[in-house]
Parts: structure tokens; C-alpha cells; sequence
């Protein structure tokens, strides 16, 4: 499974930590930086968010400060649906039931003991259907309605 990574600056450590951690697993990473000591969480987010919705990417990781504004970048990416994780139960539950393709992580927030928990949670589940998958696609009805809107 290939992941995509992003984060601004204030997610770099924690980037470069689960960067590592994921390589051990034998995920194959995409890093999309940030690689500069001061970065717009929107640029990577939807960085991020571009290279799942091309097939560049199979599921996304995103990290800024409080996994916010990362979040909402990408969520403006058609086809994405980021999901902040601030613990193991939610993370698993976007996939089970939102079928979130990009987990955001907000650095300054996060347990760090957990975090890779977290990951794990989000990584190894996968998305129910059924009930949620008419949910999810009342979202994505929208999202094909929307082309022309703006
Ligand atoms: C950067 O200082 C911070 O604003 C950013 O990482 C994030 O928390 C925004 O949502």
C-alpha cells in the first residue's frame, strides 16, 4: 500500500517519525514535504490530497498543528475525505463508516504515545459500506453536481 505524507512545518518531526515507522512496515511512502522551515498547511494539504485523488497514492497521512487547516485544505481536493484522528476509536471509525481516505493529525495536540496507534488504526481498517455507503454517497453525489457551481 503506498501512503502519501504531508504536513507545514509544525508537523515536520512528527512527519519524519511516522515516515520512518511506516518505511519499517514496509509501506511505500510518498512524501510531499513540507521540506522548508516555515510552510502553508494548505500547499501540502492539497498536495496530498491531489496525488490520492490522481492514484498516485492509496490512503494519505496529514499533519500540521492541530490536523485543522490541513484537513480542510485537502477536503477541498474532489474525492477526499480527510478525517481528523485525535484517537484510535475515531480514526478506525472514519474508515469503517466514512471511508476517509487521508487522516489528519494535528502535531501539537496529539499523545504522542498514541499516535501510532492511531496510524495503525486507520491503516488496517477498511470501509463497511452498506448503510455508510449511502452517506457517503449522498457526499460524492454532491461533489458531481458541484463540477459547474463555481
Ligand atoms: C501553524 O502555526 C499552524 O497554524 C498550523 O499548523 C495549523 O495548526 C493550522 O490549522
Amino acid at each position: 500500500m503506498k501512503i502519501a505524507l504531508g504536513s507545514d512545518h509544525a508537523g515536520s518531526e512528527l512527519r519524519n517519525e511516522i515516515k520512518l515507522y511506516l518505511e519499517n512496515k514496509n509501506y511505500e511512502i510518498l512524501d510531499c514535504g513540507t521540506f522548508k522551515e516555515v510552510a502553508n498547511y494548505a500547499t501540502e494539504g492539497i498536495k496530498v490530497g491531489e496525488n490520492i485523488s490522481y492514484g498516485n497514492a492509496d490512503l494519505g497521512i496529514l499533519i500540521c498543528g492541530t490536523g485543522i487547516g490541513i484537513s480542510i485544505a485537502a477536503n477541498k481536493v474532489r474525492g477526499i475525505r480527510a478525517a481528523i484522528g485525535y484517537n484510535e476509536e475515531v480514526a478506525k471509525l472514519s474508515r469503517l463508516h466514512n471511508n476517509a481516505n487521508v487522516l489528519a493529525i494535528g502535531a501539537r495536540f496529539v499523545n504522542h504515545d498514541n499516535v501510532f496507534k492511531i496510524i495503525d488504526a486507520f491503516l488496517t481498517s477498511e470501509f463497511e459500506g452498506g448503510r455508510h455507503e449511502i452517506r457517503v454517497d449522498t457526499i460524492l453525489d454532491y461533489e458531481d453536481s458541484c463540477i459547474d457551481c463555481f
